[in-house]
């Protein structure tokens, strides 16, 4: 942290994931030196059952800053539900449109975060690395706390994604990972970025549900995604449905 707090600039926020038994201390850790400003929570789904206790299916993911001047940009990480209950004023949708893809509400960004999967076996995205962190998650991180052309560095890179994602998002990146199989498999994926910036479940600039695969489909920009993308998207789609 004290590392971390030295080289993060002033104006600069830091995120730090955690399961539940490390929460506590990364709080604490966090409160020496920066500005705690929130915890978010990932119900990440797919998590191990077990007969003594709950299931784990949720991270938290600390937010903090350095300084109370900081750059936070909540209408680019706005997230696109489908409306339920569809309200209209004088028969007009309120708050929500009204378009041949269904009826959806662009809505602000919450502490919970229940539209992001783990990469599954069938995404693209997906590699070896036991704990890989989904490019939806890291972008919405990326997206909300820097602005294109700033720096962002992951200390603990795995397979790279928070390198993938800010390059795709045109960020300059840097990071750090202590095994080597790893790091190479981080090279390769931020080598693939170069041809392919799509990110699953990021679309024109909003966020998707999960399982709104049909809907994106039906998006009049989905033809950036490439055949291949667009195969194990469906698979991956009609499997967690
Ligand atoms: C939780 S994983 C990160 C996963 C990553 N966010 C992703 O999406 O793939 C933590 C990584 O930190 C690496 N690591 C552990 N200690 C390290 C150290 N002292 N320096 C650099 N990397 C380290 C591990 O090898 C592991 O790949």
């Amino acid at each position: 942290m004290k590392q971390l707090f030295r080289i993060l600039k002033e104006e600069g926020s830091i995120y730090v994931c955690s399961d539940w038994s490390t929460s506590t201390a990364i709080d604490l850790s966090l409160q020496k030196y920066f500005k705690v400003r929130n915890r978010i929570t990932w119900e990440r789904e797919k998590g191990r059952g077990a007969l003594s206790n709950w299931k784990n299916a949720s991270e938290d993911i600390w937010f903090a800053t350095k300084s109370d001047t900081y750059y936070f940009n909540p209408d680019s990480v706005k997230l696109k539900r489908k409306v339920i209950a569809p309200y209209r004023v004088d028969g007009k949708p309120k708050d929500w449109e009204e378009t041949t893809e269904g009826n959806f509400r662009l809505t602000f960004p919450s502490n919970f975060w229940s539209d992001i999967t783990i990469p599954y076996w069938s995404m693209p995205e997906n590699t070896d690395h036991p704990t890989q962190k989904p490019e939806k998650l890291i972008a919405k991180l990326i997206l909300a706390s820097s602005k294109p052309g700033d720096f962002v560095f992951d200390p603990f890179l795995g397979s790279g994604t928070t390198a993938v994602v800010a390059k795709k998002l045109g960020r300059k990146y840097s990071g750090t990972e202590i095994n080597r199989e790893y790091l190479l498999g981080a090279a390769k994926r931020l080598e693939m970025a170069e041809s392919n910036l799509s990110i699953q479940g990021y679309q024109d600039g909003v966020f998707w549900e999960r399982n709104s695969l049909s809907e994106m489909n039906r998006n009049k920009n989905f033809q950036t995604l490439s055949s291949e993308e667009l195969f194990h998207e469906t698979k991956f789609d009609a499997e967690h449905r």
